[in-house]
């Protein structure tokens, strides 16, 4: 019975939010500042103005395909080493699923994720004007559990990363699609191997507010390497009414391939790039991760940019 009343009283405020939605909240979304605007073609940018163009209309772009191809064999070099006991640990025979968290002895905050098959190293930067409105106060996930790890002792380790961060062309990129902040909160290193237990047929977006995420393979990916999938064009949420209606009023941020059949939104393309490939993409764009195939294994760098504003594009 509590168990009924409990759907009964979702159904309510469901459809409360639907009506509000419909009646103010649209013309309010529409009316609002968007956060991705249509870039003006900056004099002087030349190939980089295209490439946010691209970024702007498709939602992800190719940023270097062979300037890391060197440096990122190096860096791998160095990740494998520093992962190898973590791998040890976790691919050991033992009871497996969910996600374990661990704080090394560097205060590093260790994750893994059995059900994907990721082991993933997290660096914060602790000082960043945003990171208390991203995260809450000591609530990110490294922070609760007492890591300390800050990007500056990633760049005093990997001197590479620091390096990567301030790529000219992606500090640009990052200025233009992330508000005029173009800090990195947070990098992540992640390694990736099969994991048979996620339906990578479903995909999401990761936040309401506005979040752009930079990503350097430093393996080869290509089919069956676990390249990420964007739907593109899918971050003009405009353009899709149902859509929009269904992550503002109904909050969801998942979506299985029937409904994205139903907003009519493009299928997901993969992102195979080589060894050094650096792109970016707004993560508000529908995307899905992918699997990697048995025995192989799937390496990169990720960057996050976040802004606390909600995101919008003006392309309607
Ligand atoms: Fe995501």
């Amino acid at each position: 019975m509590p168990s009924l009343l409990k759907g009964v009283e979702r159904r309510v405020r469901t459809g409360f939010s639907v009506c509000a939605w419909r009646l103010l909240g649209r013309r309010r979304y529409f009316q609002a500042e968007a956060f991705l605007k249509r870039p003006d073609g900056s004099k002087g940018e030349g190939d980089l103005a295209l490439k946010k163009v691209r970024l702007y209309e498709d939602g992800f772009v190719t940023l270097s395909s062979n300037r890391y191809a060197q440096a990122a064999g190096i860096a791998l070099a160095a990740f494998r080493r520093d992962f190898e006991e973590a791998i040890r640990i976790y691919e050991a025979p033992g009871p497996s699923g969910g996600r374990i968290v661990r704080i090394d002895d560097q205060k590093r905050c260790w994750s893994w994720i059995a059900d994907s098959g990721v082991i993933r190293l997290l660096y914060e930067d602790r000082g960043h004007p945003l990171y208390e409105g991203i995260f809450g106060k000591g609530h990110s996930l490294s922070q609760a559990r007492g890591g300390a790890a800050t990007l500056q002792d990633l760049y005093a380790r990997y001197p590479f990363v620091q390096h990567l961060v301030e790529d000219p062309d992606l500090v640009s990129m990052a200025r233009y699609a992330n508000g005029g902040d173009s800090s990195p909160i947070a990098i992540q290193i992640e390694r990736k191997v099969h994991s048979e237990k996620p339906d990578y047929s479903f995909l999401h977006f990761d936040t309401i507010r506005s979040t752009l995420k930079a990503y350097l393979y430093l393996t080869d990916v290509e089919e069956g390497c676990g390249p990420l999938a964007i739907s593109k064009g899918s971050h003009h949420w405009k353009r899709h009414p149902l859509m929009l209606e269904e992550i503002m009023a109904r909050r969801k941020t998942r979506f299985s391939p029937e409904e994205i059949r139903r907003y009519g939104i493009s299928p997901p393309v993969p992102i195979h790039g080589k060894a050094g490939s650096l792109f970016c993409f707004t993560s508000n764009a529908i995307h899905s991760a992918t699997d990697v195939a048995p025995g192989r294994e799937r390496w990169s760098v990720h960057l996050y940019y976040y802004s606390l504003r909600r995101y919008s594009s003006d392309w309607s």
